[in-house]
Formats: C-alpha cells, sequence, structure tokens
C-alpha cells in the first residue's frame, strides 16, 4: 500500500470560463474568449465556444453533492473576473451572491475551495487597452484581487493568482491559439513580465491585508529532456526548462529572476520593460504554495537554424520526433509518469521544498463514447492506469522529502476547452451535451476508493 499524508488534498480542478456558462448573463461583461467566438465561431471545434459548458453557473449545489459522492474533499475553480467586476471598478452584486453561494455549498459538502483568480479569460475592455501588454492591467488585475480577498477571504484558504501564465503568453503572443493571436516574440516577454508583476501585486495585497490562508500560483510544468547527451542538446534542453518553467518559478518561489535568463534576453535585445521597484517587490512577495499542471515532458534537441536576435523560442531549442515513447492514443500526448518524480525532486532540491500540489493531471481521450457500457457507463481502464502510475511516481517523490499536499485531476465533469471545444474528455463525470446530464465514469468509482485509502495499492 502506497499511503499519502495525513490531509491529502484529493480532488479535481475546472475554471470559470470552462464550467459557468451565462457568459452574457447575470451581468457579466465579456471575455476575450466571447469576443473571439462572436467573431470567428469557426476557429473553435464544432464551432463550440464558451456558451457550451456544463453550466455550473445553475448546477453547483448538484455538483457539489457529486463532488461529495466520490468523497472529493478539495476543488478547484476560479472567479470570472469579468462577472464579478463588469466594467474593472464596480462590484456586480449578482456574482458576489453567487460566488458565496457557490463556496458555501463546497464548503458544507466537505469540499475545500482552492480559488483562482485568472484562468486565460482577459476582460474584453481591458484587452481594447492593450491587455497584458499595457501596464495598467497590472494595476487592474490588484485592485481585482484584493476585492475577491475582500469579499470571499472568509471562505478561501488557499487562493492562487494565476492558472498557467506561461500559456496565455505563449498562446496568444507565439502560437496563435489564444486571442489576440499573434506572432512576436518581444511582446510575449512584456506580457510575460506584466503578467508575473500582476501576480506580484496580487500576492502584495493579500500579505498587506494580512488575508488569512494561503496564496500561490499555478504553473505548467514539462520537465525538458534533451534527446541526446550533446553539449548541444543539453543546453536546448536547459533553456528549455529556463524559458518555459524556471522563469515563472524562480521569481514566484525565490524572489530572483535567473541571471542567465536576463543575460539570454539582453542578447537577444528582448528584455521587457521594467519599473524601478519591480524586482524589489518581486523579491518580497513569494508564494506560500505552488500549484504544477502536469501532463507531459517535453522532449528537446538543439536547434538546426538560428536567427540572431531571436525570433521565436524555436531559436533555442526544437521539439522532435518522439516515435519510441508511449503516446496517449486518444489525444496524441506523451505518456511520462516518471517526470512527476522529477518535479517533486526538483521542487524539494531546487525549490526550498516549498509546499506544492499537483493542480492538474489527467487524460484527454477523443470520441469516448466509444468506450461507453451497456449501462451507459464510459469504462476508462486507460484513464485509472494513467492516474495510477502518475501517483505512484508522485508518492514516490514524497517518500524521498518532497512536500506534496495534493493530488487534483482534470478534471471533475467533462469540459468545453478553449479551441477544442469537446474534442478531448477529461472528467470523473461524462457530460452529455444533448441535456447536461452528468454520468460517473469507471474512473470516478476508482477515484473515490483512492481518496478512502488516502492511497494507492
Ligand atoms: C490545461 C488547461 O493545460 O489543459 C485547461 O489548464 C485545459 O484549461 C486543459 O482545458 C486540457 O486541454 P485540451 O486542449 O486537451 O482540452
Amino acid at each position: 500500500m502506497k499511503t499519502f499524508p495525513k490531509d491529502f488534498l484529493w480532488g479535481a480542478a475546472i475554471s470559470a470560463p470552462q464550467s459557468e456558462g451565462h457568459g452574457s448573463l447575470n451581468g457579466k461583461s465579456p471575455s476575450t474568449w466571447d469576443k473571439w467566438y462572436e467573431m470567428n465561431p469557426e476557429k473553435f471545434s464544432k464551432n463550440q465556444g464558451p456558451e457550451h459548458t456544463s453550466n455550473m453557473y445553475e448546477t453547483y449545489c448538484e455538483d457539489a453533492k457529486r463532488m461529495n459522492a466520490i468523497h472529493l474533499n478539495s476543488f478547484r475553480t476560479s472567479i470570472a473576473w469579468t462577472r464579478l467586476l463588469p466594467d474593472g471598478k464596480t462590484v456586480n452584486s449578482e456574482a458576489v451572491a453567487f460566488y458565496r453561494s457557490y463556496f458555501n455549498e463546497l464548503r458544507s459538502n466537505g469540499v475545500k475551495p482552492i480559488i483562482n483568480l485568472f484562468h486565460f479569460d482577459m476582460p474584453w475592455w481591458l484587452m481594447k487597452k492593450g491587455g497584458w501588454e499595457a501596464r495598467e492591467s497590472v494595476e487592474a488585475f490588484a485592485f481585482y484581487a484584493n476585492t475577491c480577498f475582500e469579499l470571499f477571504g472568509d471562505l478561501v484558504e488557499l487562493w492562487t493568482t494565476f492558472n498557467e501564465p506561461m500559456v496565455h503568453v505563449e498562446c496568444g503572443y507565439l502560437y496563435g491559439y489564444h486571442y489576440p493571436a499573434i506572432h512576436d516574440l518581444k511582446k510575449a516577454i512584456q506580457v510575460g513580465f506584466h503578467t508575473l508583476m500582476a501576480h506580484t501585486l496580487a500576492v502584495k495585497s493579500f500579505k498587506e491585508g494580512k488575508y488569512s490562508g494561503q496564496i500561490g500560483i499555478i504553473l505548467n510544468v514539462s520537465p525538458c529532456y534533451p534527446k541526446s547527451q550533446s553539449k548541444e542538446d543539453l543546453e536546448a534542453a536547459q533553456l528549455a526548462d529556463l524559458l518555459n518553467t524556471k522563469s515563472f518559478l524562480d521569481p514566484t518561489v525565490l524572489g530572483t529572476i535567473p541571471e542567465n535568463l536576463i543575460e539570454l534576453l539582453a542578447a537577444n535585445e528582448l528584455l521587457p520593460k521594467v519599473e524601478t521597484n519591480d524586482l524589489n517587490t518581486i523579491k518580497k512577495n513569494t508564494v506560500d504554495f505552488i500549484g504544477m499542471n502536469y501532463y507531459q515532458p517535453r522532449r528537446v534537441q538543439a536547434p538546426t537554424k538560428i536567427n540572431q536576435p531571436a525570433l521565436s523560442p524555436a531559436d533555442f531549442y526544437e521539439h522532435y520526433d518522439w516515435s519510441g515513447k508511449k503516446i496517449n492514443p486518444y489525444r496524441g500526448w506523451e505518456i511520462y509518469p516518471e517526470a512527476l518524480y522529477d518535479v517533486a525532486l526538483m521542487i524539494k532540491n531546487e525549490y526550498k521544498n516549498i509546499a506544492w500540489y499537483v493542480s492538474e493531471n489527467g487524460m484527454g481521450v477523443a470520441d469516448e463514447e466509444r468506450f461507453m457500457d451497456q449501462t451507459g457507463m464510459i469504462q476508462d481502464d486507460y484513464r485509472i492506469e494513467f492516474m495510477q502510475e502518475h501517483l505512484a511516481q508522485l508518492h514516490k517523490g514524497i517518500e524521498a522529502g518532497s512536500n506534496c499536499f495534493g493530488y487534483h485531476s482534470w478534471t471533475f465533469i467533462d469540459c468545453w476547452s478553449w479551441l477544442n471545444g469537446y474534442k478531448n474528455r477529461y472528467g470523473f463525470y461524462r457530460l452529455d451535451l444533448e441535456n447536461d446530464q452528468r454520468t460517473l465514469k469507471q474512473s470516478g468509482h476508482w477515484f473515490k476508493e483512492v481518496v478512502d485509502r488516502n492511497g494507492l495499492i
């Protein structure tokens, strides 16, 4: 039996824009997702936009009971900035009533709410002023964060500022998967820095406000493994880690920006605009804990052609062909549970053994109805095997001394996912898109047993 630490958090994660629905109702103003869908619905898988969610705005009471039914003791969702502060300044009282009731409902079902503030949903009014490219967004976010601490601080013990900040940077400013879908490395770096400062000011306001509880951030981590032990490939793997992981981990946990990152950016004329006190503020406002979203590793090799100054991350490292690796045949991502052990040790050895949890881990599956049995249940043995293997590696990391306090799956109920819509299913509960009905999958039954044992057999 592999037993996890006492009071381990077992749960699942989702975000407001992927679960609430009611995108233009109850006083909410549009986010970039609502607007982008209005402008270009064809970009979204099967033309399904952000209105096509599991409608938790209306169903949170029953859904909290469903969490309780499989013994989840924690759940992460986010607050929609555009619902709480539709114009950035005025508090929407309907949103306050909704979130207070939602968080209370979770708590009364034995589910600890972990509340995140930003999950890719930039308000449209702020986007029109430049979004994360504009310094104004930093102060606007800090105001929003402080409003949340004031309004919900009595119900929330664990706060996080951003989900996967690197994803909105690269998807919005390098690869075209999020609005504004531009390809500009210099802008991407400025956006990354403003995001870091927005996070930092939110932490500062939390600490100065002496709110009870703790504050952290959720980062996506894809440990980078080199193709060979050649000097060039090793260096490419280090650069990939530096740019994708350490660029947020170091400042948020250690309070410093890596020297080699600053040198690299300077050598490529990519240094962002920084205000006088910024670095000092970063130093003083580190997090209490971190969440790590892990899905798959990054396999990298030295770049074949290099622009100087660099125009894209491909000038620092390249991904190489994964053939020979274990691949999720239903989503195309590599399955490499061992990376979770490596993450656990990295946090222990390089990041002060800070308290952390796995804030997302899961297996996306396309056309999952093919695994439905005659009773209507999805027999997702593949997902059970996936989680079992990842949990075993996590357990090994904890045994080695890593300070991990929880594991959240992505996700609870199949969810709408940005441009991919419902292409990949991840939930413990299947969502029937015809009637919003939720049906527990085999993995949900299995997870309940894991929670009950607080461990793996
Ligand atoms: C995570 C994000 O990285 O990946 C989620 O935090 C997202 O918001 C999830 O839904 C799954 O992505 P996809 O593209 O497989 O549906």
